[in-house]
């Protein structure tokens, strides 16, 4: 079947098979591999992406489900347009140390750019519970969730400018 698609800002259209799921359409047919697959069985968080603006684990999310949404990978996250910064909270975990062997980091950050934008004033209570659903088997979480704080606050200070 025939699904079409806002995919990081650009309107996509592609063959999928009914039981497609998203992180296969994103790593094999569309080469976007920047979404992770850990566990393929919904409770490691490496693939998460944004379908209308909101989290999912897009190893349990079939691509049919696609058709008429937006959808956001971490290719399309990016500072402000135009620049060829990278997004506020991509530039916290690298200042803050939030990463090590980077396998989970495309997946915290996605999780964690829209903890930050569904609630401006986070807590780092807010942070820990937001993030569990996401594994990492290298930080310990504590510099991840230090750099979320730091994403955070810089994206409020992003709109304010
Ligand atoms: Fe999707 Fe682990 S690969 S949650
Ligand atoms: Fe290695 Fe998180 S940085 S799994």
């Amino acid at each position: 079947m025939q699904i079409s698609f806002t995919l990081n800002g650009r309107p996509t259209t592609v063959e999928v098979e009914p039981a497609t799921l998203v992180a296969e359409l994103l790593r094999e047919q569309l080469n976007l591999t920047g979404t992770h697959i850990g566990c393929d069985t919904s409770q490691c968080g490496a693939c998460v992406v944004h379908l209308d603006g909101l989290p999912v684990k897009s190893c349990t999310l079939l691509a049919p489900a696609l058709d008429g949404a937006t959808l956001l990978t971490i290719e399309g996250l990016q500072g402000a347009p135009g620049s060829n910064r990278m997004h506020p909270m991509q530039e916290a975990f690298r200042e803050h140390h939030g990463l090590q062997c980077g396998f989970c980091t495309p997946g915290m950050l996605m999780t964690a750019v829209a903890l930050a934008t569904e609630k401006p004033d986070l807590t780092e209570a807010d942070v820990r519970h937001g993030l569990e659903g996401n594994i990492c088997r290298c930080t310990g979480y504590q510099n991840i969730v230090v750099s979320v704080m730091a994403g955070a606050a810089a994206m409020n200070a992003a709109k304010g400018e």
